[in-house]
């Protein structure tokens, strides 16, 4: 069984995508056993001990810094076991330091089809704003793994979505949660848990 730990920011829709694929038996080789939030008024935070997941707050503010956040970040994770990181709105980047500890271990979800609308300053509606103001007809969402660029690492899974000519922002992004993201983020997540399960049993 693979120990997840699943990073948030905000409302956490994509974390609760993950707790009803591991109910409905989805996610078959990994298990979620810590929720870490750098937002202490995170809803992902409450959506976790709902469902009794361990959670953790652990703040740039409070920690004094950004490398001090990620080494607090990392303690926490060794002290829980976790084989695999799941980035699930996390609004921070990584740097190298912890990215280089962790490879082929921290996968993300991204609102957009990588390469369009992505790296440093995309996230969120930004995407999406960015996405309404080139004119594409068609957008997505992709999940993939960190590595030091910021969603530069190997593209795990995609899924195309449509753009229609009255969305805005809001109605997009809700779209691409709907249809791609909370499809394709549980089913990564389960291809990524099972190869690691298989490793781990034959150590
Ligand atoms: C999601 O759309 C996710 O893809 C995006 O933030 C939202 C978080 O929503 N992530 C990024 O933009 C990362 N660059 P959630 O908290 O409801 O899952």
């Amino acid at each position: 069984m693979t120990n997840i730990a699943v990073l948030v920011s905000g409302g956490g829709t994509n974390l609760q995508a993950l707790i009803d694929a591991e109910k409905s038996g989805i996610i078959k080789n990994g298990k979620i056993t810590l929720v870490i939030s750098n937002n202490a008024d995170a809803y992902a935070l409450t959506r976790a001990k709902d469902n009794g997941i361990a959670t953790a707050v652990i703040t740039r503010k409070a920690c004094g810094g950004q490398s001090a956040m990620e080494e607090k970040i990392i303690e926490t994770l060794e002290e829980n076991d976790i084989d695999l990181i799941v980035l699930a709105g996390f609004m921070s980047i990584l740097s190298e330091n912890f990215t280089g500890k962790y490879d082929h271990r921290i996968i993300n979800i991204h609102p957009s089809l990588i390469p369009s609308f992505c790296g440093a300053g995309f996230y969120g509606l930004k995407v999406h704003e960015a996405a309404l103001n080139k004119g594409v007809k068609v957008t997505g969402a992709t999940v993939h793994f960190v590595n030091e660029i910021p969603d530069g690492g190997e593209i795990i899974m995609q899924k195309a979505v449509s753009v229609a000519d009255d969305d805005t922002p809001e109605t997009l992004q809700r779209k691409v949660m709907e249809q791609a993201e909370w499809i394709i983020l549980p089913l990564a997540v389960e291809k990524v848990s099972k190869s690691i399960s298989e490793r781990k049993d034959v150590k």
